[in-house]
């Protein structure tokens, strides 16, 4: 059996692959060409690859029939093209549960930076500019016993609540399938549509995967629906917001800040955001811990391994790939 390893990973991965597979590891940060990809990827059995790596059907077709599995080190799979792999019976896998605590910790940061102005308030010092305490230096907003709107309730949505009720928050909620009353009860969590969540929220943090149906989720009517006095955070991914609409909002004074770790075309960011001091901008680090991101590589590695010993991998997200029962 053949693996390939599309870019550095921690290497206790490929400690796990190695007993199990010849490793074709290309140890670098950056991705391999399109066109390089699909010739190391031809006669391989797995792929293990990341959400910068786009796995597109003319990848699948230039492996060959011998590709059973691609797990992707991320909870997120929009890099790789589901329709074709289920339809050609090849299993994706992700990483879920391990980063929902990291993730969901890096969205208070990024909540606390902008609402503090954390950033800013650094920036002040290390440039010299701290020549007094001044009783109006640096205000920004409190955090505590505001309102905050959680757009998505899976599983980090979830965690950011439980975070949120150490910081006396409301918690309002939007999401597809409405939470057992237990457990909003149990995350002091409140059902609402999109619109009043947007109207009443002081943060909006968004946590829906990215889709055909989540696309721009929050454009220009969103954005002008939200009080002036908000934030909005996103730490799911970039194509959830018009950034040029966001961009504009907070140009046009329409919210109050943006914190933001993942952007439409990463790694670019839209050059106005870059300019603006009410935004704190990060390089998609949500769930970057030590021991999160080692868990999402041996994570993917135990997929391969099951799926290469004609196991079903603990994190399949199409099952409709597997071949059916008799
Ligand atoms: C994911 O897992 O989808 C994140 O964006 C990276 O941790």
């Amino acid at each position: 059996m053949e693996v390939l390893v599309t870019r550095h990973v921690f290497p206790q991965a490929i400690e796990l692959l190695r007993p199990h597979a010849l490793v074709d590891y290309h140890d670098a940060s950056d991705g391999l060409p399109a066109a390089e990809l699909q010739q190391r990827t031809h006669g391989k059995h797995a792929l293990l690859c990341q959400l910068t790596d786009a796995i597109s059907a003319e990848v699948m077709d230039a492996a060959g029939d011998q590709l059973k599995v691609i797990a992707n080190v991320a909870v997120g799979y929009d890099n790789v093209d589901m329709a074709t792999a289920t339809q050609l019976g090849i299993l994706v896998t992700n990483t879920p549960g391990v980063l929902t605590e990291s993730t969901a910790d890096l969205t208070f940061a990024l909540l606390l930076a902008v609402a503090r102005r954390v950033p800013e308030a650094e920036r002040y010092l290390r440039d010299g500019r701290w020549q007094q305490w001044k009783i109006d230096m640096l205000c920004g907003h409190d955090v505590h016993a505001r309102t905050l709107g959680i757009v998505g309730l899976g599983r980090i949505g979830q965690a950011v609540a439980r975070r949120a009720a150490g910081f006396g928050m409301e918690v309002l909620y939007h999401s597809r399938n409405r939470q057992a009353a237990d457990r909003e009860r149990e995350l002091g969590a409140t059902a609402v549509s999109l619109d009043e969540l947007l109207a009443r929220s002081d943060f909006v943090s968004l946590h829906v995967p990215s889709t055909d149906e989540t696309r721009y989720m929050i454009g220009a009517e969103q954005l002008a629906a939200m009080k002036e006095t908000a934030f909005l955070i996103n730490t799911a991914r970039g194509a959830i917001v018009d950034e040029g609409a966001l961009a504009s909002a907070l140009q046009e004074g329409q919210i109050a800040g943006a914190g933001l770790d993942v952007f439409e075309n990463e790694p670019e960011v839209e050059p106005r955001l870059s300019k603006l001091s009410n935004v704190v901008l990060l390089p998609h680090v949500g769930s970057a811990s030590i021991a999160t991101r080692t868990r999402m590589c041996t994570m993917a590695a135990e997929n391969i391994v099951a799926a290469l010993g004609n196991q079903r991998p603990p994190n399949l997200v199409n099952p409709d790939a597997l071949p059916a029962q008799p």
